[in-house]
């Protein structure tokens, strides 16, 4: 047993029940869900991806999910703590500490997107980003400046103050404004979208089935972002879980946090392409769908400059409950590992994430000596920390549960036959497919 003194749970700052869903959601649904997934599922076969990405959630997205989340209430400490803990192992420890760097990883380049997300909410409630219908240009010219930088730290600022005020007054405080407002404009963007002329055209694109694109590739893809959407692999679900309750059901929970996720996904979709569609603008993808093909369509609609603020807002929103559950992977293994109290340990690792991400954010404009092998420097973090890190994470917790840690079924609580699936999953098919997504995303298999 590690000291208690090192241990969460003594400090007391737990989540209420309903405030740990709230911030599970808030970090699943992200940046991933408004630009990637949409844009996957159109180019990957329509409702047949949904559908696929529907399978990869259940098989291996929810299992490992309930891995993580019992981890970490089990183990009661960090990403790294908490393995070794429950194995008893000090090795385990290191394989915490390479999910705790992928949250550190991702965090200094998914902040300088939500500074993105910033900056463009306030150019469009101004009316300045329509002043200009060059919005390629616009986009290029903005991140050859130092104002992403400026932005970044924003970003950061505001995650380090919720990582600052602790777990129940700040994580769940802010998950509990922020996550119904995202719904809100969720909901109002979406009736927006869909009441347009031409919404059809683009729903019919998003969610016409395709089984004829569906290939090797396809599920991969689906498998990689049904991981990256349920924020796996990084420590993230491994530490929220650490500040669970004990009486609280994680079975429920992990299908809570699920069923969040996707519908919060299926209805960015039902935003994006009718908007997209309507104006008879290519969806495009990644940063050009959301910064460049959405202000054309806000530019061309009534009141664009209302409904694209808005937008914004609602990715600023999704970004930073993400943001502050990726923060506090690294926070929380500090304090332990260095015996540091909270604030100090979120200065010194939130300034330090910002330093790193500074030439994330320069690296998309015009600074080529941050470009290596064809690469910027933000995307080969997002390279490693996404492709490479995330599902390595992912395998260990499969390994983790599945034959190491002979007593998580009893902290998982699940009834005899949920307790069979889940680990027969965990066990057989989950590492299997995880592995197949590493040798995929990191380069090393072709289909
Ligand atoms: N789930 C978030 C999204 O879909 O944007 C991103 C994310 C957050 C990934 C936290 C990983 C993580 F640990």
């Amino acid at each position: 047993h590690e000291p208690a003194k090192q241990d969460q749970a003594s400090s007391g700052d737990n989540f209420s029940r309903g405030g740990f869903i709230l911030a599970a959601i808030g970090s699943a649904v992200g940046l991933g869900n408004l630009w990637k997934f949409p844009y996957i599922t159109g180019m990957y076969g329509g409702a047949a991806f949904f559908l696929l990405f529907i399978i990869c959630l259940l098989l291996v997205g929810l299992p490992i999910l309930l891995g993580e989340l019992v981890i970490g209430r089990g183990g009661r400490g960090s990403a790294a703590s908490s393995l070794v803990r429950l194995s008893g192992k000090k090795a385990w420890g290191g394989f915490g500490v390479i999910s705790i760097a992928g949250s550190f990883f991702i965090l200094s380049f998914y902040g300088v997107v939500a500074g993105w997300a910033m900056h463009y909410m306030i150019l469009s409630f101004s009316g300045e980003l329509f002043s200009n219908s060059d919005f390629a240009g616009q986009f290029a010219g903005f991140n050859a400046s130092w104002l992403p930088v400026l932005w970044q730290f924003v970003a950061m600022f505001l995650t380090a103050f919720v990582i600052y005020k602790g777990v129940s007054s700040g994580i769940e405080k802010f998950n509990k404004i922020f996550l119904p407002a995202l719904v809100v404009l969720l909901v109002l963007l979406m009736i927006r979208a869909l009441t347009m002329d031409g919404a059809a055209e683009g729903v019919s694109f998003f969610l016409r089935p395709d089984f004829s694109k569906l290939t090797g590739e396809s599920v991969l893809v689906a498998l990689g972002h049904a991981f990256f959407s349920l924020s796996l692999g990084m420590g993230t679900m491994i530490t929220y879980g650490a500040y669970v309750d004990k009486r609280q059901s994680l079975g429920t929970a992990t299908l809570a946090i699920g069923g969040g996720d996707l519908l919060y996904a299926l209805m960015a979709g039902l935003i994006i392409f009718p908007i997209t569609f309507s104006f008879g603008i290519e969806p495009g993808q990644g940063p050009s769908l959301v910064f460049i093909a959405l202000p054309a369509a806000f530019e061309a609609m009534p009141a664009g400059w209302l409904f694209g603020g808005l937008f914004f807002m609602m990715l600023t929103f999704a970004a930073l409950t993400s943001t502050v559950s990726l923060l506090e992977v690294p926070v929380a293994y500090i304090q332990e590992k260095l015996g540091w109290g909270r604030k100090l340990t979120t200065v010194v690792v939130g300034t330090l994430c910002f330093l790193i991400g500074v030439p994330s954010a320069l690296s998309i404009g015009q600074y080529d000596w941050l470009t290596f092998g064809g690469k910027a420097f933000f995307d080969w973090m997002d390279f490693i920390a996404s492709n490479i890190i995330l599902p390595v994470g992912g395998f260990i917790v499969t390994i983790f549960v599945g034959y190491v840690w002979q007593q998580a079924g009893e902290e998982a609580g699940l009834t005899a036959a949920w307790f069979k699936l889940w680990i027969f999953m965990v066990r057989y098919v989950a590492p299997v497919l995880v592995l197949a997504v590493f040798l995929y995303t990191s380069g090393l298999l072709e289909l």
